[in-house]
């Protein structure tokens, strides 16, 4: 029998709670199609600073690197939000990003038809909605040097650096056009170019990465346009790729059209062991009430299967499972409409295990 070994992460906040729906679902799915899955936890985050002191302690680092693929819940919370920089639970985040050279974080936005009454938008607008957002992880802003806090004068100075390299460019571009091929074959690549030199740098790689890529449209955007053209018609989207900053931001957008931040995977790759986390945080003000919507979870897992263990059909039985759910008018909390039966994360993650098993 086939044997995948995945190291679990749940976190802080609502992590533990939707990263258990995961397994749930998980499990199922390795019993439909006769393989068995290994979990061997760690701790990360605040959870990690409280038993350890550091948010990334080296025993879930070995964890990690001896796993075949990472589930992680999330991360941070105000218990932790006045510690010193470097040992905040979000630094053990863009440590574990790192380690794994995740540089490609893929983040599809994908509106299920029975979601269309739970987004803030009209139907019109959001019906068929299917954007990936391919966000560059491993660099840009949140890594360029120099940056800190520092003396200058009389007051200090808050320094970050948007900084990347032709080949970190390349590296995300390719991937986009990769994933456009086997999607809608267009690319909108969302930059400030009119602004800022490292993304003048970005477009040029952008273009000559295209060379190799006739058969994908590729069209550029500056990033405040591309917040404005998401809102305003989102259909004009197939792959957007976008640096690491905008990407964070641009996808919390792109969450809201399939109705909810909730809603919404991701997928970590680029190097040997990818990364599954739903986009969103740790929720701190709604963890702990049996609430929280696990479908991002949940499906990020369903990515797992594709990206790491090479099952695509693992996935498509969870992407069946989690609408036939919804079309029996299930929801959580942050996805109810009217007419529709509120359910715990609790509950949802068992009716959607137990569609799976049917
Ligand atoms: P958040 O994503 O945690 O929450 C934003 C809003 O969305 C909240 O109102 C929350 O209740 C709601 N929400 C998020 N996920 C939900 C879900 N699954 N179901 C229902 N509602 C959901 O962002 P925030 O409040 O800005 O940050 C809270 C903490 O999480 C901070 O410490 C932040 O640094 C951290 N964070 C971690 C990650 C991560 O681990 N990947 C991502 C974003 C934020
Ligand atoms: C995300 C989060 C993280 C990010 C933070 C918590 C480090 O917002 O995964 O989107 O900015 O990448
Ligand atoms: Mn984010």
């Amino acid at each position: 029998m086939k044997e995948f070994n995945v190291a679990v992460l749940p976190g802080d906040g609502i992590g533990p709670e939707i990263v258990k729906q995961a397994i749930k679902v998980m499990d199922a799915v390795a019993e439909k199609f006769n393989f068995k899955i290994n979990y061997e936890y760690g701790l990360i985050g605040g959870a990690a600073i409280d038993e350890t002191g550091n948010p990334f302690p080296e025993e879930t680092k070995e964890i990690v690197l001896k796993s075949d693929a990472v589930l992680l819940g999330a991360v941070g919370g105000p218990k932790w939000d006045n510690l010193e920089f470097s040992i905040r639970p979000e630094r053990a985040l863009l440590g574990l990003r790192k380690l794994l050279n995740a540089f490609a974080n893929l983040r599809p936005a994908k509106l299920y038809d029975e979601l269309i009454d739970a987004s803030s938008l009209k139907a019109e607008i959001v019906k068929g909605v299917d954007i990936m957002v391919v966000r560059e992880l491993n660099s840009g802003i949140y890594f360029g040097i120099p940056k800190g806090i520092f003396i200058d004068g009389d007051e200090r100075v808050g320094i970050n650096t948007l900084r990347y390299y032709e080949h970190e460019v390349e590296r995300i571009a390719k991937v986009a056009f990769e994933v456009a091929r086997k999607r809608g074959k267009k690319v909108t690549s969302v930059d400030k170019a009119n602004v800022l030199e490292a993304t003048v740098l970005w477009r040029e790689v952008v273009e000559k990465v295209h060379k190799n890529y006739q058969d994908v449209e590729l069209n550029h955007m500056y990033v405040d346009n591309a917040a404005m053209q998401i809102i305003r018609w989102p259909k004009q989207f197939d792959v957007i790729v976008t640096t690491n900053m905008f990407g964070d931001i641009l996808s919390d957008a792109c969450a809201m059209l399939t109705g909810s931040l909730g809603m919404l995977p991701s997928a970590s790759i680029g190097g040997r062991i990818g990364l599954y986390e739903p986009i969103h945080g740790s929720a701190p003000d709604i963890a702990g009430q049996n609430i929280a919507n696990p479908i991002a979870t949940i499906n990020s897992a369903g990515m797992m299967f594709t990206y790491s263990f090479h099952m695509p059909e693992a996935e498509k039985a969870i992407d069946r499972a989690v609408r036939a759910v919804l079309a029996k008018g299930y929801r959580t909390k942050d996805i109810m409409s009217e007419g529709c039966k509120e359910v715990s994360t609790e509950e949802i993650g068992d009716l959607i295990a137990e569609e799976i098993k049917k």
